[in-house]
């Protein structure tokens, strides 16, 4: 980053369920990091509800904003710029913060920066620990399953997607069925901390297949099937059924990183970093087979703190400072951004 490392951004998320603000410095030092979790709001429902999820975001994000700014002892007037999450995600929420950060920038004369929010993903091992460009990303959330190759701010290439459910949302969707609570995949994991995963025998998804894309959805289909011929299970035997899912999900997630492994130092220098990101980066199991893979192949393996996997204001003001510069050079006129509620980070796609 060529900015000084003094420069300060303010960031704010509230593309799903949390409504969350940061301030962060270019020198990578995060001064505050508020997040507050809309769970209990969505818990009776079993999922985020979009209309519920906006409402909220509009009660908290001045509060939010304000405990940011408050937690890192800075004034509006010392910031560089303030960035919000644009998209991809839930409309009303986007909407919400996107609204409060351009009202902010106005008031007190800093450039607004919107930021895509899968990039404040991609982006936040820089943040971490200061992992260079290329490298290979694994992008795992709620909403995205992707592998991309990162040669630069803004260059993106994709290797790989999910044909039909992100593997968030499969975690989300399995634990519902296994009847374990909201949010489902911490809950999954949790429960699979008890079972024995070599009791069922569920399928690894796209296991072996060539190139680096995905697919889940025949898995849940198998959990399902499964817990129609079982009929009601104990508390054991969900806990062996949920380490079974978790089992096969990692077993793909490896497969297809080996893969991308291939295609990605193929074309660069050996020994770049292996990154993975997004809120499924929070789940141990994972973390330590991609870990192996990774040294196996020779790579380094950066995974962010658990805090920064699931989403949060810090990687949306870090994805802001990295865009500073070019904001500022090309005299973008960002005030009169409209959310995009899709919003892919390769933009071949
Ligand atoms: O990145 P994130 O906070 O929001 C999106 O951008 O989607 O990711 C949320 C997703 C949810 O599907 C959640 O169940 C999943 O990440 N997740 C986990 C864990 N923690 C969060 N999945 C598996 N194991 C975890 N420990
Ligand atoms: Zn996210």
């Amino acid at each position: 980053m060529t900015i000084p490392s003094e420069t300060i951004m303010l960031g704010i998320e509230t593309s799903c369920d949390e409504t969350a603000a940061a301030v962060v410095t270019a020198g990578r030092r995060i001064l505050s990091n508020v997040v507050f979790s809309q769970i209990e709001e969505h818990k009776a429902f079993g999922g985020v509800v979009p209309e519920i999820a906006a409402r909220a975001h509009l009660e908290r994000i001045g509060g939010i904003t304000r405990a940011a700014l408050d937690d890192a002892g800075v004034e509006l007037s010392e910031l560089s710029g303030i960035a919000a999450t644009g998209g991809p995600g839930l409309i009303g929420g986007v909407m919400v913060g996107v609204m409060t950060a351009k009202a902010l920038a106005l008031a007190s004369g800093v450039p607004f920066i919107p930021v895509n929010h899968l990039e404040g993903h991609a982006l936040t091992a820089r943040l971490t620990h200061g992992v260079d460009f290329p490298y290979l990303l694994l992008l795992v959330s709620g909403g995205h399953c992707q592998l991309l190759a990162v040669d630069g701010v803004g260059t993106y290439r994709r290797l790989g997607t999910t044909m039909d459910d992100a593997v968030g949302e499969a975690f989300d969707k399995t634990a519902k069925l296994l009847d374990l609570g909201f949010p489902g995949g911490p809950a999954l994991e949790r429960a699979a901390m008890n079972g024995d995963p070599a009791r069922f025998a569920l399928p690894s998804p796209m296991l072996g297949k060539p190139g680096c894309d995905f697919s889940f959805s025949g898995l849940k289909t198998a959990v399902r099937r499964r817990l129609e011929v079982e009929g009601t299970l104990d508390e054991q035997a969900r806990a062996d059924l949920a380490a079974a899912f978790q089992n096969a999900v990692t077993r793909s997630l490896v497969d297809r990183s080996a893969h991308a492994m291939e295609v990605f130092s193929a074309d660069r220098a050996a020994n770049r970093p292996f990154v993975v990101a997004g809120g499924v980066a929070a789940n141990q199991t994972i973390r330590a087979a991609l870990s192996e893979l990774a040294a196996h192949n020779g790579m380094t393996f950066h995974a962010p703190p658990l805090a920064l996997c699931t989403d949060n204001g810090a990687m949306i003001a870090w994805a802001g400072l990295e865009h500073l510069e070019s904001v500022k050079q090309e005299r973008l006129d960002t005030l009169g951004f409209a959310p995009r509620p899709r919003w892919p980070l390769d933009p071949g796609v």
